[in-house]
């Protein structure tokens, strides 16, 4: 499948973005390792959620749609899947049911998933569930994992991972004493924060989380889903870049560990106008309003990388229209998301005319730089085809971008969006 892309004069409205990716991923794990019903409001219905939603089914979880669309999930004890725990494109899901079953004495599972996520790295969630004591023999997918008493440890991970960090608090609920994961930098903490309404004891301090284990399983609970900020990333830029727009965003997750993006843009020179900030889900949530602006190129480096990581796709499209050099360091884990996103974002921007150079850690792109329609490929990335997409809007002529079936991992309500905006693809 391919989407054809025609430059955008204006783009207008107001609509919400579906619900956050890791906060649904969470909430359908937690839940499913509850004692009784939770009701999930807004999850997620993408192809990485219906990957977990599919994995817990097989760990004889019960999850029901509810007639207002939400998901009523019947956690408990988890018994040993029939077949193999397939989690499709979801590194999330794969990494935070390994830290799940790792506890889980008796059950025996083993995961696996697409080429794309087989290929992706598996050691920093697997050394650190060993060193509890986790009986998981591969060092890549297919991963057995038979589950076995844990013990709690005090652990530096060397790159900051909220789906390492995850998978370890999951795994610590089981352990015989606390566990304490030190990071890099400021991962996202929406695991931290639903354990937290739970009642389990989790302590933040100096980039390091400390969890004391509990008796017993997690108490149900009933959460909506805030907005995901990554995916409104994509009309965010689309509607800065695209002259006489004016797009409002309703009720996004503005947790601080994801704005990297918004505060990144502003410094750039975009108008975004962030309102009524409100709690939903243990979470902050608001409703965003973009206009078209001039921006300027900056640096982004340090923790306002993590802060962003997701959303370097889209920025890098962004980048190419700002006056001046955008600079990002740091950024070495953009290697081994969905792509190697340095690598992707350097061959297909430059085919639209962008002059974008990689660094071993980053990129550098100068701009601004009149785009033209040429045709591009995906990579197998979700977030790679929206954020050509949106480069699409921008360029001269008609863009092409091929294998973007993707996107429904993520978004897929993403053309209709765009269409509905005024946005031209097809
Ligand atoms: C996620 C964390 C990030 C992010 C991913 C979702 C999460 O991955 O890129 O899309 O839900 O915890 P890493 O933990 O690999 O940085």
């Amino acid at each position: 499948m391919h989407w054809l892309i025609r430059p955008a004069t204006t783009l207008r409205g107001a609509l919400s973005v579906p619900g956050d990716k890791s906060i649904s991923h969470r909430a359908l794990i937690h839940a499913a390792l509850a004692d009784g019903t939770s009701r999930i409001r807004g999850c997620l219905r993408a192809g990485v959620t219906e990957a977990m939603i599919r994995c817990v089914r097989a760990l004889d979880v019960g999850v029901e749609i509810d007639r207002d669309a939400s998901l009523v999930v019947q956690g408990g004890d988890i018994r040993s899947p029939a077949d193999i725990l397939d989690c499709g494109n979801s590194g999330a899901t794969m990494r935070m049911l390994l830290g799940a079953l790792a506890g889980q004495v008796d059950v025996e599972a083993t995961l696996s998933g697409s080429a794309g996520l087989r290929r992706r790295p598996m050691r920093r969630a697997i050394d650190p569930l060993r060193q509890m004591g986790a009986a998981i023999v591969e060092d890549a997918p297919p991963i057995t994992v038979h589950g076995r008493a844990l013990r709690g440890i005090d652990v530096a991970l060397p790159v900051a991972s909220a789906q390492v960090k995850a998978a370890l608090l999951l795994a610590a609920l089981r352990a015989d004493g606390p566990t304490t994961i030190r990071e890099p930098g400021p991962s996202r903490d929406h695991s931290e924060r639903l354990l937290r309404a739970l009642g389990v004891c989790v302590v933040s301090r100096d980039g390091a989380v400390t969890l004391d284990p509990i008796d017993g399983l997690l108490p149900p609970f009933e959460l909506s889903v805030p907005g995901d900020l990554s995916s409104a990333a994509f009309l965010i830029a689309a509607a800065t870049l695209t002259p006489n727009s004016e797009v409002t965003i309703q009720s996004v997750g503005v947790n601080p560990t994801r704005t990297g993006i918004l505060d990144e843009l502003t410094a750039m020179g975009a108008w975004i106008e962030i309102a009524s900030g409100r709690e939903a889900g243990y979470e902050l949530t608001a409703d965003l309003t973009i206009r078209s602006s001039q921006l300027r190129g900056i640096t982004v480096e340090g923790d306002n990388v993590v802060r962003m990581i997701d959303e370097f796709p889209v920025f890098a499209v962004v980048a190419t229209q700002a006056a001046g050099e955008t600079i990002v360091r740091d950024a070495r884990e953009l290697r081994v998301k969905e792509s190697d996103r340095i690598g992707a974002l350097v061959s297909e921007l430059r085919r639209l005319g962008a002059h974008i150079e990689a660094r071993a850690d980053g990129f550098v792109i100068a701009g601004p730089t009149r785009l033209r329609g040429a045709v591009v490929d995906s990579h197998g990335d979700h977030r790679l085809a929206m954020a050509l997409a949106v480069a699409g809007l921008r360029a001269e002529g008609e863009t092409i971008i091929q294998n973007v079936d993707v996107y429904r991992e993520s978004y897929p309500d993403f053309v209709e969006v765009l269409r509905r905006l005024g946005g031209h693809i097809e």
